[in-house]
């Protein structure tokens, strides 16, 4: 990207840079993920690689289930990098309950909390049913445009049909919100009963969601 001058650089983070841009006409976001220079050059390089595929794929298979993600229009694993579709204007999940939250006891604040909870718990549900394991499921990685919702930040994604994986999907979204929101409570029941009415195996995983959450208690407790 460096000789690039088309390109701004939006976020800087330990993992990569986010930059935003024009590519072939379109407004682009592209995510550059660097190499970690304390780890084994080969094997770093290779889970770099990986992360980027992982990303690449699940956004695709994600697009195929019918949940909204940003185009992909570039992989370039030589420049470690992919070049997608800018989403913009839109503001993250986490700045619009942030904002929704200063006025809690605004009715009309409560539908919008109410309606997001329902649009995350069908995406998952749905995302699930599909077998795709998001991996970060986080209110800084879900995007809201025009009552739309987009999943990003699929670096590690992957496509399991177990029901520990998707229990853990959902245990990740539980402590995310509750780290980062007020009221995370109801906000996350309502994800739940939206995520049953989209996922038919339903049962198995949060019977498995329980377990995962005890196990976390424990661990909590011991230190
Ligand atoms: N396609 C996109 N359109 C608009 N904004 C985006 C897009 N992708 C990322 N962003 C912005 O950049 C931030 C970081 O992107 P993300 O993919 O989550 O990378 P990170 O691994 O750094 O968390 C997001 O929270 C969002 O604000
Ligand atoms: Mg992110």
């Amino acid at each position: 990207m460096d000789n690039n001058t088309n390109f701004t650089i939006i976020k800087q983070g330990a993992e990569g840079r986010i930059y935003k841009g024009v590519y072939l006409q379109k407004p682009v976001i592209v995510k550059e993920r660097f190499n970690k220079k304390y780890r084994h050059p080969e094997l770093d390089d290779t889970l770099t690689k990986e992360r980027i595929k992982a990303e690449a794929r699940g956004i695709v298979r994600c697009k195929v289930a019918g949940i909204f993600t940003p185009a992909l229009y570039l992989v370039d694993l030589k420049r470690r990098c992919i070049f997608m579709e800018d989403i913009e204007n839109s503001t993250t999940a986490k700045d619009y309950i942030n904002k929704l939250n200063e006025d809690e006891e605004n009715e009309e604040n409560k539908k919008c909390i109410d309606k997001l909870a329902y649009e995350i718990g069908a995406s998952v549900g749905k995302m699930h049913v599909n077998n795709i394991i998001h991996g970060d499921l986080t209110t800084s990685n879900i995007l809201i445009k025009a009552n739309k919702i987009y999943f990003i930040d699929f670096g590690l994604s992957h496509v399991s049909t177990s029901a520990e994986d998707k229990a853990v999907d959902l245990y990740v979204l539980e402590r995310a919100l509750l780290s980062t929101h007020a009221n995370s409570d109801r906000f996350f029941k309502k994800i739940l009963l939206s995520y049953q009415d989209n996922n038919k195996k339903y049962k198995e995983v949060i019977t498995r969601f329980e377990e995962v959450r005890t196990r976390g208690r424990k661990r909590t407790m011991i230190g």
